[in-house]
């Protein structure tokens, strides 16, 4: 979803911009722009990718040492130049990058227009731009004011950056629902909607809250609510490096985020799987864990990737912990009537932080009395910052848009919590509790194992790169694994893709069954294996072509499979960690056959900050 980067300080800032827009091109956008201030203000937009930016920046030669960019994922009108931010009023004094949505645009721009403004795009931004120009002619305020009186108008969301060009000294900026921070560097400042652009110029940050505003100038920046309280905000040490958003060696972050994944469940699991001791330790929920296990009900709340994860937490959590709980969506629990009160908990999972309908079900949670936790990657994000306890992921930088490392490490935070719980509720044995520990410790190092053949799955991905539909099917544990893994598919290749649970089958999706379909079948539980059998031969029975994921030594599995992926064995429940990769790799592999745009695939955004 949109971007923005700013720069005031002695550096060019159309290459800090520039730069600073290439590494948000992971959160998806159609079409891009800056704008620069010299003795002037100069503005360039293009419809496509920042490369064409660069271009034209080159021919253009913009100087300056103060500039705001934007990357536009469209909402109100169509890709294109015209719609692309900066966008300036009438007179062209103001420039203005948003993110987000301004709900009552279309009455504030009909009065603008009754007041003579003429537009000539058709976006929401644009009516912000002009409306800024009004105030600020119409009175004798300054740029600040105007600003701040302008935000006082608007319903809806944003994250705003405006420069103008007679105060060529200062970024304005504010936030209402959507992301922004402040980087500080050494006589130099950074505004950004994420820590990615600016991470090689400085680690401190400021967050901006909702309703906060902030004067940046090359001295310094003072924060203030909407309605002129002065903040003393603190300030944050980013924990990403450089490193990490960049991609080392692999064509694409997705891939790289594959491979990494040994890596991020153990640093998932460091100081919290104390396998000495055998027990769990999760610090951020320290104090709530009784509260948590004497819930009336757990309603897990997240979207895509994260509400899959929860599904699979719905399991873990009844098996081991014996708690109820309910996997909502988060944009339909929000409107939907709220039974929620202060018996239950709510857990949001959030890999950004800051997924609107994820954000609004937490609020909407509170307001009821609910206590929230978080499981999110991205720390200090708004979620993160808004729930009242909650354990952060570690993944580190998640680029790709399809989300991978994210997805294993909040399963492994969901492991933990369920085995944390179970054993504070007596409901999980020692016995089991040994079991999972020893067997969650071998986690990284299965993961790495299997990535080091990745053959078959190459194997069958080229037979079947043109296939134009396929079913995933799962039972149990390998269920939301199903559903998973054909998100995957359909988000990067663009092939139809439905995600079943297995014995669903039979009530309407066998109908599709022919010689023409792959059927994925994730039989890597062993409870339910007897029945996934039965299943693997109705599909046989229909011509279906069957591609298995199995434990080792399911011969049964492999034996009726046209093409079988082995994952190692472990407790059906600790399955989804290993019984996901391959699907990944799956789906990356098509992707890359297929010449789709594996890290920012059509229509789609890395962070949803609109609902
Ligand atoms: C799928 C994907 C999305 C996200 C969803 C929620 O690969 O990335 O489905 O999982 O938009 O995002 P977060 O986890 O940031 O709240």
């Amino acid at each position: 979803m949109c971007g923005i980067v700013g720069y005031i300080g002695k550096r060019q800032a159309s290459e800090v911009i520039l730069k600073g827009l290439q590494r948000l091109e992971y959160r998806g956008y159609d079409s891009a722009g800056f704008a620069i201030l010299d003795d002037d203000m100069k503005i360039l937009k293009i419809k496509g990718k920042v490369d064409e930016l660069v271009k034209k920046d080159k021919e253009e030669m913009t100087e300056g040492h103060l500039g705001i960019g934007h990357t536009r994922w469209a909402t109100h009108g169509e890709p294109s130049e015209i719609n692309a931010h900066p966008h300036v009023g009438a007179s062209g004094k103001f420039a203005l990058v948003h993110n987000g949505i301004i709900e009552n645009y279309n009455v504030l721009r009909k009065d603008l227009e009754k007041k003579g403004h003429k537009f000539t795009g058709e976006t929401d931004t644009e009516v912000l731009a002009h409306l800024i120009e009004e105030i600020h002619d119409m009175s004798d305020i300054d740029f600040f004011q105007a600003v701040q009186q302008a935000l006082g108008q608007v319903k809806g969301t944003y994250g705003i950056a405006v420069v103008h060009k007679y105060t060529p000294d200062r970024i304005i900026i504010a936030r209402k629902g959507s992301p922004l921070l402040i980087g500080i560097g050494e006589d130099e400042y950074f505004v950004a909607s994420d820590a990615s652009p600016i991470i090689e110029y400085t680690k401190k940050v400021v967050y901006l809250e909702d309703e906060e505003m902030a004067v940046v100038t090359r001295d310094g920046y003072e924060v203030s609510t909407l309605k002129n309280i002065t903040l003393t905000k603190e300030v944050h040490e980013l924990a990403m490096n450089l490193e990490q958003i960049e991609k080392g060696g692999y064509p694409h972050f997705m891939l790289k985020e594959i491979f990494e994944q040994g890596g991020t469940i153990a640093d998932c699991m460091r100081g919290r799987l104390m396998v000495a001791e055998n027990r769990i330790q999760l610090g951020g929920l320290e104090g709530v864990v009784d509260k948590i296990i004497n819930a009336r009900r757990v309603v897990i709340a997240a979207c895509g990737t994260s509400w899959h994860a929860g599904l699979v937490g719905e399991y873990l959590f009844e098996y081991l912990a014996h708690m109820p709980v309910e996997v909502e969506y988060a944009s339909e629990f929000r409107y939907r009537e709220q039974l929620v009160d202060e018996r239950d908990v709510m857990i949001v999972i959030s890999q950004s932080g800051e997924t609107a309908d994820t954000l609004a079900a937490l609020r909407e949670a509170k307001r009821n009395g609910a206590m929230v936790i978080g499981i999110c990657n991205v720390v200090g994000s708004t979620i993160a910052r808004e729930t009242d306890a909650g354990v952060y992921t570690h993944a580190g930088p998640e680029i790709g848009v399809a989300s991978t490392k994210a997805f294993t490490a909040q399963v492994t935070v969901l492991t933990m919590m369920a085995m944390l719980f179970g054993r504070q509720n007596k409901t999980l044995s020692d016995e089991l509790m040994q079991e999972l520990v020893q067997e969650l410790k071998t986690i990284p190092e299965k993961v790495e194992e299997m990535l080091r053949n990745t053959d078959e799955i190459k194997n069958i991905a080229r037979l079947f790169t043109y296939a134009s539909h396929f079913l995933y099917l799962g039972r149990s544990y390998s269920f939301p694994v199903a559903l998973e893994g054909a998100l995957k598919l359909k988000e990067i290749s663009y092939i139809h893709a439905e995600g079943y649970p297995a014995a669903e089958m039979k009530h309407g999706p066998i109908a599709l069954i022919d010689e023409h379909m792959p059927v994925v079948v994730i039989a890597a539980t062993d409870h339910t294996n007897e029945k996934m059998i039965n299943n693997i031969e109705e599909v046989r029975a229909r011509r279906g072509r069957i591609i298995s994921i199995s434990s080792d030594g399911q011969s049964d599995v492999d034996r009726l499979a046209e093409f079988s992926i082995n994952i190692p064995e472990v407790h059906d429940c600790l399955t989804p960690l290993l019984s996901c990769i391959p699907l990944q790799l799956l789906s990356y592999y098509i992707a890359v056959n297929r010449k789709c745009h594996v890290d920012q695939p059509r229509n789609l955004a890395k962070s949803v900050t609109v609902e």
